[in-house]
């Protein structure tokens, strides 16, 4: 193993450069093997430099054809040039000069997706967060703002849409079949924010009048041919637009928005000025190919990116580590935005299933950190569920705690005073801190230490005494770097509820300030007392999951029943039915299950027929909380020595029992629930698919349940159903006819649609049984398949890793070894999704020993190979630690 851990970046050594950028400009001559980039920078000495200061501008693999400053060219020995680094030893003493770089690239063969490459023949970029750098050498940090001028020269039948950053300035023919574009962006930038796409496409054009009344002409642009699948993106757009002014009073600022869709990208989308390149798979949809989920994350993302040009561009951070400054904040935005369009309970719990799935396992294993790193090897790595989704429930509980009002004000105050700078954590902090008057110092930690905290609760009623007791304890486990921890702030939002369901009110209360129905846990224990309470009440805690914690509440499961059934805050009533249904699989897992909880299985399964036909509820909501826990969540709340195969049983157990005891009402309800209205990807209707779907799932397990999702499946009028069809007789029935059959005629009709395909190597992946992991090997040879696309990689091998946990944990240890040679070989294209795919194993340490050997191994396998890319060593050094 080598020992040579590579270059460590560290919070605490941040120092502003010498030189600043304000003005860039580029020209590309755009050709797939040699495309040459002339950059001509404004460099300017910073007041504070010293004269001689030399001028380090970062590079990655860059070949330097030419080098001028002030137009002369650069003396051999003023200069140090490696692929990774161009030094000017001497700049000149005047205080500003030109310096002009040609450097040549070859984005046909760029397969890591970063920098200047080619999709589908359409030339893009990809810079953030440090792509730039294989364009040009550049001072390629966050904090170097710039205003870029851009000048495309391409083959016009190659490329004949031309585009960048900001506004349209300039174009023409320049002969022999070339043209030009150029494209100014007034709004100074950071170069992660640079794009540039050139190539053949189809657009779809709308507009949009701001707030002030200025007109913004709208373009989404995809594969020619695919331009009515982008019509709901576009709606998507548009309503984001209208909703950022409304809820925090920010308006567009150029005259025109772009949006490209490209097949090859390594995340989700990005929010390049002007200018956003997404993955097709979140822009092209209709009923046909894409499912009510990928409808609702198009528009997720679609406003998360829209959102970040205030959020991110118009204030960036002053470097990476600050990373959670724009990606928490705009994932909170996009979040208020999603339950605004749609139902705020169903999409509280979805977020909260989101978080639990992938932040709480990274929070709890080797690879936690903190909200805002204090370290990093490589910095793509910590694109993390904790910087996004932990970040986001942080900005959420500054509002509980703040107020709207003063959230509001402080978020006015955030935009008035960092608008066109590179901001920190601090200032985001401050702002809310002076517009409300609050002390945030002993909750910034959220942002500082790493670890899911835990409350212990404990609960007494003194009918004497009329008073109702709160125990509550705080403790953050260790984690990596952090052995010891301070004390937090959580807000803890909460409800006495009666015998009734009505609200208990109570006289005062002592132990803890409790304002707004919100507990401030500030110490390590509170002993909370409401007087004036003279029946014992039901404890709802926190609601609404005010604070990302675990909860560890020593409540009757009478009262866990009681929550289910009448809780009035929604999140907390799914959740007491959720605990419920974990409870019993945990239970059946330690096969502890005694008469006793046998009758308890009874009271669920009757509870969970009761939810089912629950009128007064929402389909979405109802849906949701009949999706049983995965094996993933059983996994994560048993914590350690975990056996799959154990697990997998007993929540196929309880999935049977559900749908046996509630088998006709189940059928009755799923009969109902037929759509018989033309197709609306609306939430409203895509709630009743869900549960309907859900219903199905259950039914399958009955007799005639291969042919009733037979018929499912062959009498679908959109991808939501059809998927969900393919998926239960895929997974309840493998090897049946009616699957084999499904999965054909899907294969057949979908062949040459990529995104559909994806769904049907995700189906497969995720089919439990040891043989996947064959079925698996045996499909990344398959026509659709290739191991340098992300999507089909993600769609293929992350859903083996992450949705499979009886195929991917063998005991045998074959899914291991498939891991490790797998990795390797999409390293060798892509390293980003190649270290993202190798976090799969971040939780081998909570596996029961066998398996942990086994993981280790595979672990060590990777560990010890040669040349492993920075990204890849940081995430497989990190688990192993
Ligand atoms: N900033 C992007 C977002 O909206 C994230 C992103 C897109 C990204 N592509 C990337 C990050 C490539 C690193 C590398 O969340
Ligand atoms: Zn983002």
């Amino acid at each position: 193993m080598r020992t040579d851990t590579g270059q460590v970046f560290r919070l605490e050594d941040y120092r502003p450069t010498d030189y600043l950028i304000p003005q860039t400009n580029l020209t590309f001559r755009l050709s797939p093997e040699a495309t040459r980039v002339t950059a001509v920078l404004t460099v300017e000495r910073r007041d504070a430099a010293a004269v001689s200061a030399p001028l380090v501008l970062d590079g990655d693999g860059l070949k330097l054809n030419r080098v001028e400053i002030d137009g002369k060219s650069v003396e051999q020995a003023d200069l140090l040039v490696t692929p990774d680094r161009l030094t000017i030893l001497k700049p000149p003493a005047a205080s500003v000069f030109q310096l002009t770089m040609e450097t040549e690239l070859a984005p046909a063969g760029n397969e890591a997706l970063m920098g200047l490459y080619r999709s589908s023949n359409v030339y893009c970029t990809q810079c953030e967060a440090e792509g730039f750098r294989r364009i040009t050498y550049f001072l390629d940090r966050p904090d170097i703002l710039s205003v870029y001028t851009v000048r495309i020269e391409a083959l016009r039948d190659e490329a004949p849409l031309l585009l960048s950053n900001g506004n349209p300035i300039d174009k023409g023919d320049i002969g022999d079949g070339w043209h030009y574009a150029a494209w100014h962006d007034p709004f100074p930038k950071p170069s992660y924010l640079f794009a540039l796409v050139a190539g053949n496409l189809g657009k779809v054009a709308d507009s949009f009048v701001t707030l002030s009344g200025r007109d913004v002409e709208l373009g989404i642009y995809v594969e020619p041919g695919k331009e009515r699948l982008a019509g709901y993106a576009m709606d998507a757009l548009k309503r984001s637009m209208k909703w950022d002014e409304e809820k925090f009073g920010r308006e567009y600022d150029l005259d025109v928005f772009n949006i490209v869709a490209v097949s090859d990208f390594n995340m989700g989308a990005m929010e390049n000025k002007g200018l956003n390149v997404f993955n097709d798979k979140y822009v092209l949809a209709d009923r046909e190919t894409a499912t009510d989920a990928d409808f609702a994350n198009i528009e997720a993302i679609i406003a998360h990116e829209y959102f970040h040009n205030w959020t991110g561009n118009r204030i960036t951070c002053r470097d990476w580590f600050q990373l959670c400054l724009k990606e928490g904040l705009t994932v909170f935005r996009d979040h208020e935005f999603s339950a605004d369009q749609r139902s705020r309970a169903v999409k509280r719990i979805a977020e909260v299933r989101t978080l639990r799935a992938h932040q709480f396992p990274e929070d709890q294993g080797p690879l936690a950190h903190p909200v805002r790193p204090r370290r990093y090897r490589e910095i793509n790595n910590f694109y993390t569920a904790t910087v996004y989704e932990k970040g986001s429930e942080v900005v959420r509980m500054i509002r509980t705690i703040l107020g709207s009002d003063a959230f509001r004000a402080g978020m006015d105050l955030y935009f008035e005073r960092h608008d066109g700078q590179a901001a920190t954590i601090e200032d985001f902090l401050q702002v809310f801190e002076d517009a409300s008057g609050r002390d945030l110092s002993q909750f910034s930690l959220w942002y500082h230490q790493a670890g899911t905290p835990n409350l212990t609760v404990s609960s007494k009623h003194n009918p004497a005494a009329r008073e109702f007791i709160l125990e509550i304890e705080q403790s953050v486990p260790p984690t990596p770097y952090e052995s010891r921890k301070r004390l937090m702030h959580i807000p803890l939002a909460f409800g006495l509820i009666g015998a009734g369901g009505e609200p208990v009110a109570y006289g005062g209360v002592e132990g803890a300030s409790v304002e707004g129905g919100v507990i401030h846990i500030r110490k390590r224990r509170h002993v909370i007392r409401f007087s004036g309470v003279s029946e014992r009440p039901a404890v709802s805690l926190n609601r609404g999951f005010s604070a990302p914690v675990t909860l560890s509440v020593e409540q009757k499961a009478d009262d866990q029943f009681f929550l289910a059934r009448h809780d009035s805050d929604a999140f907390s009533r799914w959740q007491a039915f959720n605990t419920l249904l974990t409870d019993t699989l945990i239970a059946a897992v330690r096969q502890t299950l005694d008469g006793k909880q046998h009758a308890f299985a009874r009271r669920l399964t009757g509870l969970a027929g009761d939810i089912a036909g629950d009128e007064t509820l929402e389909p979405a909501y109802r849906a949701l909380a009949l999706g049983l826990p995965s094996e993933a969540d059983i996994a994560r709340d048993i914590g350690n020595n975990i056996n799959p195969d154990a697990i997998h049983t007993a929540r196929e157990a309880l999935a049977l029992a559900i749908g046996s005891a509630n088998r006709e009402a189940f059928s009755s309800l799923y009969e109902g629930l037929a759509d018989k209205a033309a197709f609306s990807p609306d939430a409203t209707s895509a709630g009743r698919r869900a549960l309907r779907n859900t219903l199905l799932d259950y039914l399958a397990l009955s007799p005639g349940g291969p042919a009733l999702a037979a018929d499912h499946f062959h009498s679908a009028t959109n991808m939501t159903d059809r998927a969900a069809a393919l998926a239960v007789l895929a997974h309840r029935h493998h090897g049946s006819h009616e699957a084999t059959a499904a999965l054909a005629a899907f294969e057949t009709t979908y062949e040459s649609d990529a995104l559909v395909m994806d769904k049907w190597f995700q189906i497969q992946a995720s089919v439990p049984g040891y043989q996947t992991v064959e079925t698996v090997r045996a499909l990344t040879a398959h026509p659709a398949f290739s191991l340098s696309n992300p999507n089909r990689v993600r769609s293929l091998i992350g859903t083996f890793f992450s949705a499979n946990q009886i195929g991917f944990h063998r005991a045998d240890g074959e899914g291991y070894r498939f891991f490790s040679r797998i990795v390797l070989e999409v390293e060798k294209r892509n390293p980003q999704v190649a270290a993202r795919l190798a976090t799969a194993l971040r939780s081998w340490r909570s596996l029961e020993p066998g398996r942990q050997d086994k993981a280790r191994e595979a672990l060590l396998f990777i560990a010890n190979t040669e040349n492993l890319s920075a990204d890849l060593r940081d995430i497989v050094e990190r688990t192993l630690a």
